[in-house]
């Protein structure tokens, strides 16, 4: 992103008005964006999976990670011994990078509960970094995951502090097993792990 300086990429990117825009900026960002982040947020992907690996132990589970990205959530997961890993992302540059790894047994591009969403299986762990956050997904997107995810499957994501109130409608109905503050920002990130007990309805 030749056009925007490294400590100036949380502020324009949060600054996306709608999903299209954010889809642009993720295009526009994907070449660059680990070099951007390397240093600050590379440490959170890491957390996050093994996280979910110590929650899920079976790991023939299916995963679906929900913003994949340039795909570091993946290559976690990977490098944590799982191996039937799906990605999504609005962004197909990004995705396009995240193909690069040979982490993901499958790629989509599509957005959190769109038509295509809709078409996925139901998985055994749903893991989300940086994606539940300003002008990204919000609570609406969060509860659209518990469709996606078997009954007793674990949910692994990230949201700045200040962004959790946002997340409670969601989270109020599932089990914390774990949480944990990465203060790599004056607004820490916040790490959390939850059981979703309930049995909802897939998509079909
Ligand atoms: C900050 S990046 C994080 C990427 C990766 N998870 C990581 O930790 O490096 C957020 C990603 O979420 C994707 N994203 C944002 N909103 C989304 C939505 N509603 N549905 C699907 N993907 C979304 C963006 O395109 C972007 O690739």
């Amino acid at each position: 992103m030749s056009q925007v300086q490294s400590n100036e990429w949380l502020e324009w990117i949060c600054s996306s008005q709608s999903l299209d825009e954010l889809r642009t900026n993720y295009d526009r960002w994907a070449e660059t964006y680990e070099t951007d982040v390397k240093g600050v947020w590379q440490s959170v992907p890491v957390a996050a999976a093994l996280m979910l690996a110590e929650h899920l132990n079976d790991k023939q589970n299916t995963i679906l990670d929900v913003g994949a990205g340039t795909g570091l959530v993946g290559a976690a997961l990977a490098a944590s011994g799982f191996k039937n890993i799906i990605g999504i992302d609005i962004s197909s540059a990004m995705l396009a990078k995240a193909s690069e790894t040979t982490a993901y047994q499958t790629l989509v591009c599509c957005a959190i509960g769109d038509d295509r969403f809709k078409t996925l299986e139901k998985v055994s762990g749903i893991i989300a970094t940086g994606v539940f956050a300003v002008n990204h997904a919000g609570a609406d997107e969060l509860s659209i995951l518990e469709r996606s995810i078997e009954s007793e499957g674990i949910v692994v994501f990230t949201a700045r502090q200040s962004f959790l109130p946002e997340l409670q409608e969601a989270i109020a109905r599932w089990t914390l097993l774990d949480s944990k503050v990465m203060p790599i920002y004056d607004d820490p990130i916040c790490l959390q792990a939850y059981k979703v007990s309930n049995i909802t309805p897939s998509f079909q």
